[in-house]
C-alpha cells in the first residue's frame, strides 16, 4: 500500500470518528465519510437508515449532499470506513460520478488501515454522466 498523506490519514481519522454518530439499528453496519472538496473544506456523513428500509441513506451520499448544498461542486478527495474497510455501493458511485470522475476514493478499516487507493473513474468504469445526455 502506498504512503498515506497526513491529510489522508486525516480524513480517514474523521471518517472513522464519524461512524460513531451512524444511525443503524437495523443492520448494525456504521459506515462513516469524509471528503475535501477542490476548495479544501472538509465534510463528514454518516448512513442513516429507517424503518421503511429502502428511505436509508448512505454515508458517503450524505457527506457529498451536505457539500453540495453548501455550494460545493467539486470533490478532490472521500474517505469511507466500515469495521473491515466495505467499498461504496453502485449508488454512490454513481452520485460521486457527478461531481467528478477524477477524485480519489480511500477505503478504510476501522483501525484506520487503507484497503484500497483508488478514483471513480475506476470504480465506475464506463459511467453513466452528463455528456451522455446531449442529444
Ligand atoms: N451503506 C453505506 O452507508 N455506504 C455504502 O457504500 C454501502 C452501504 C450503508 C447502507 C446501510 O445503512 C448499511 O450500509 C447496510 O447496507
Amino acid at each position: 500500500m502506498p504512503q498515506l498523506s497526513e491529510d489522508y490519514k486525516q480524513l480517514i481519522e474523521l471518517a472513522n470518528e464519524a461512524r460513531r454518530r451512524a444511525y443503524v439499528p437495523y443492520s448494525h453496519y456504521a459506515v462513516g465519510s469524509a471528503l475535501r472538496t477542490k476548495t479544501g473544506r472538509v465534510f463528514t456523513g454518516v448512513n442513516i437508515e429507517n424503518a421503511a428500509y429502502p428511505q436509508t441513506m448512505c454515508a458517503e451520499r450524505v457527506a457529498i449532499f451536505k457539500a453540495i448544498s453548501e455550494g460545493e461542486r467539486e470533490i478532490e478527495v472521500i474517505s469511507v470506513v466500515t469495521e473491515t474497510g466495505g467499498s461504496p455501493c453502485g449508488g454512490c458511485r454513481q452520485v460521486l460520478a457527478e461531481f467528478g470522475l477524477d477524485t480519489i476514493v480511500l477505503i478504510a478499516d476501522a483501525k484506520g488501515k487503507l484497503i484500497q487507493k483508488t478514483t471513480v473513474a475506476e470504480l465506475l468504469p464506463g459511467a453513466f454522466t452528463s455528456e451522455k445526455l446531449s442529444r
